[in-house]
């Protein structure tokens, strides 16, 4: 064995066990044991299927139908359908009534919601079926509610530091960098 191979073995053996030491380092994840009987949380369960499948058009920005599903009330209460025919996206208790639930149930193997995509698995039509009948509860944390939008402003506690100031060339404009 020359001395290049020998160095080249010592240090594989070297990156070798550091790599072994930061995986055994590494914490164990928790494993929370989950009660399946427990109800289905809004927070963790429903609202990421809904910001992964539903809100990119459904959202303020953005809302299909007139439909808004990133603020709770609208969720429930629904768009222009339901505005129509006084029917409600989200009835608590009742999955069957739920325009919701009849939009994304498919028939024939297609649903109406999301639109030209596969429908939503079984397991997450069930999630929010079962939410839905155990009273469709809104248990996302205060810390967690989004408290500023463009009608309600943060009153500022004191003058607030500008970070950047800018103008547009024709003077027209200021911009002031500023939280919310
Ligand atoms: C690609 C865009 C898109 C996505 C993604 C999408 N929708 Fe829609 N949604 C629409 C459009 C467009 C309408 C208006 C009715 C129509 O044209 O079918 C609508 C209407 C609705 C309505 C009727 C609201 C009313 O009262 O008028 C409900 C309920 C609904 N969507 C639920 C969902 C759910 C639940 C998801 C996610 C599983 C979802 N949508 C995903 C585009 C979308």
């Amino acid at each position: 064995m020359n001395s290049g191979h020998l160095r080249r073995s010592f240090l594989t053996l070297l990156l070798t066990t550091a790599l072994a030491a930061t995986v055994s380092a590494a914490p164990a994840p928790k494993m929370e044991k989950e009660d399946p009987n427990a109800p289905v949380s809004y927070f963790k369960k429903i609202r990421p299927i809904l910001q992964g499948q539903c809100q990119g058009c459904h959202q303020p920005a953005k809302a299909k139908g007139g439909y808004v599903m990133t603020d709770f009330a609208k969720l429930v209460a629904g768009g222009e359908d339901c505005a129509k025919d006084k029917k409600q996206a989200v009835v608590a208790k009742d999955p069957e009534s739920s325009f919701l639930v009849q939009q994304i149930t498919p028939k024939d193997g297609a649903a109406e919601m999301p639109p030209k995509k596969a429908p939503l698995g079984n397991v997450d039509i069930q999630l929010i079926r079962r939410w839905i009948a155990e009273g469709a509860v809104d248990d996302t944390p205060a810390n967690a509610r989004q408290r500023f939008d463009a009608d309600h402003p943060p009153v500022y506690q004191r003058p607030p530091v500008v970070t950047s100031l800018d103008y547009s060339p024709d003077g027209s404009l200021l911009a002031v960098a500023g939280f919310h």
